[in-house]
This record gives structure tokens, sequence and C-alpha cells, in this order.
């Protein structure tokens, strides 16, 4: 690598996953503040796409974005807090970071799966799936994709106090980054991002975009 070259630090698809998800909660917020629920639906099915395809992504995708390079012992995250190395950087999250991706992956499926099954209080807007559950049983989706959204709402607040605190406390630049994938502050020693051909990446949009289309159609096919 030449000196001064930035290191590829996060792949394509991991950095339109990232954006696009944040533009699909903001929207799903907006249309449901604003009773806009068709609008709502398209909006959080789209997101649901988008989790699956980083579900499968977190086993098939570029280094950094798998679940192996960043779940990491109970062990190996208490010495890395006891120890404070924050300021260690290398490619990818870091040990506790990566627990902070999963909490926030994992409040994401919760805040999209619950919705799937709610039902509003006159049963007009109701999720694709609401039909497979009794009516009290979608009243109680409803309320916690209510409160999912309340610590969804935590966690991306957290998210962002984390990335200032990196900041302030050790300097560094995350966000540059997660847009343009490179990030000049590693040593130009350190291991890149390695990914593969466009198969799987294909192969994996695919596959999440017809599963989120078909949970969307309240797993019924065309004709059915
Ligand atoms: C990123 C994903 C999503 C976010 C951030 C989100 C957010 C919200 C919020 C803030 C509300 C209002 C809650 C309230 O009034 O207490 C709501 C209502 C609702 N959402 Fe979502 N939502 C998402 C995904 C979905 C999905 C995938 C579906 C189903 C396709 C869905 C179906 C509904 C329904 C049916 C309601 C009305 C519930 C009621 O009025 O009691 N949402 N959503
Ligand atoms: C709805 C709001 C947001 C959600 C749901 C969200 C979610 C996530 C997720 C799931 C990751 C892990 C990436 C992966 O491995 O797939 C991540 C990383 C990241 N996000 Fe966000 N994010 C949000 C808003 C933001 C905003 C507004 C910024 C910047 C201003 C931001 C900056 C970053 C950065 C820099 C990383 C990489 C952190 C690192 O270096 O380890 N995020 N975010």
């Amino acid at each position: 690598m030449d000196a001064g070259e930035a290191v590829k630090v996060w792949d394509l698809p991991t950095r339109i996953f990232h954006w696009a998800i944040l533009l699909l909660v903001v929207t799903s917020w907006r249309t449901a503040e604003m009773r806009a629920m068709d609008w709502h639906y398209i909006s959080g099915v789209s997101a649901l796409g988008l989790i699956v395809f980083r579900l499968v992504w977190g086993f098939v995708g570029g280094s950094t974005a798998r679940f192996s390079d960043f779940l990491r012992s109970p062990a190996i995250v208490l010495r890395y807090i006891r120890r404070g190395q924050g300021a260690q950087a290398s490619p990818g999250h870091n040990p506790a970071g990566g627990y902070s991706v999963v909490a926030m992956l994992v409040a994401l499926i919760g805040q999209i799966g619950t919705g799937l099954f709610a039902a509003d209080i006159d049963g007009l807007d109701s999720g694709p799936l609401s039909y497979l559950v009794t009516f009290d049983q979608a009243r109680l989706a409803a309320s916690l994709h209510g409160l999912f959204f309340n610590g969804l709402l935590i966690l991306i607040a957290l998210h962002l106090l984390a990335i200032i605190w990196y900041r302030i406390r050790h300097g560094r630049k995350l966000v540059g980054p997660m847009v343009t994938g490179r990030d000049a502050q590693l040593a130009a020693s350190t291991a890149s991002v390695t990914s593969h051909g466009p198969v799987r990446l294909i192969v994996a949009i695919m596959f999440a975009a017809l599963l989120a289309w078909w949970i969307g159609q309240g797993l019924r096919l065309p004709n059915g």
C-alpha cells in the first residue's frame, strides 16, 4: 500500500445498509406520526429487507461486516473496557462496539417484527401478518411496537454519543469511514477489509428482497 493511502475498513454494501436503515427509520417514524400507513408499510417492509440482507451479510460479507469478526468473548470485552483501549484503532468494530451493533440489530428486528403483527384499535391499520394472530395479540404487538421504538431511540442516542465520545476522547473520526469506506487514521500497515466477488452480494440481495416482499404479502403468493 502507498504511504498515506487510507485503509479500507467498510465494504460498500455495509455502508449502503447503514445509511439506508437510517433513512428508513426516520421515514417509518415520520409516516407513523402522520398516520400515512400505506407509506409506513412500504418503509417498514423495506427496512425488513435491509435487515435480512444485513443478517446474511454478517455471514458472507466483507471481513469487518462479519459477526465472527466483531463478536468476541465477554472476557475480551471486559479486558478491552478495563484497559481503556478505546484509542487502539483497527478496522471494524471494537469488542464493546460489536455488542452495541448487535443490540441495534435486535432492536430493529423487534421493531419490525412487532409491526408485522400489529393492529390499531379499530383494526383498520394492520401489519401483513396480523391475520395470523388474535386481535388481542395484535394489540399487544402494537404496544410492543411502540415500546421497541422508545428503546430504539435510546440506542440511537447512545450510538451518537459513543461516536462523539470517540471523537473527543480519542480523536477518532468514525463518520467519514462509514461514508467513504476508508480510514485515513489507521496505520498503512493495518490489514484492509477483505471482500469477495459480486455473486454472493447478488444472491444476498435477491434473497432479502424476495423474503421481505413475501412477508409483506402476508406470506401469500400472488394468486394464492
Ligand atoms: C424501522 C421500522 C419501523 C419503525 C421505526 C416504526 C415505528 C412506528 C411508530 C413510531 C408507530 C406509532 C406507535 C404508536 O402510536 O404508539 C408505529 C405504528 C405502527 N406500525 Fe410501525 N414502525 C416500523 C416498522 C413497521 C412495519 C414493518 C410494520 C408492518 C408492515 C409496521 C406497522 C405498524 C402499525 C400497524 C402501526 C399502528 C399501530 C397502532 O396504531 O396501534 N411498522 N410504527
Ligand atoms: C436511525 C439511526 C441509526 C441506526 C439505526 C444506526 C445503526 C448502525 C448500525 C447497525 C451500525 C453497525 C454497522 C454494521 O456493521 O452494519 C452502525 C455503525 C455506525 N454508525 Fe450508525 N446508525 C444510525 C445513525 C447514525 C448516524 C446519524 C451516524 C453519524 C452521524 C452514524 C454513524 C455510524 C458510524 C460511524 C458507525 C461505525 C462505528 C464504528 O466505527 O464501529 N450512525 N450504525
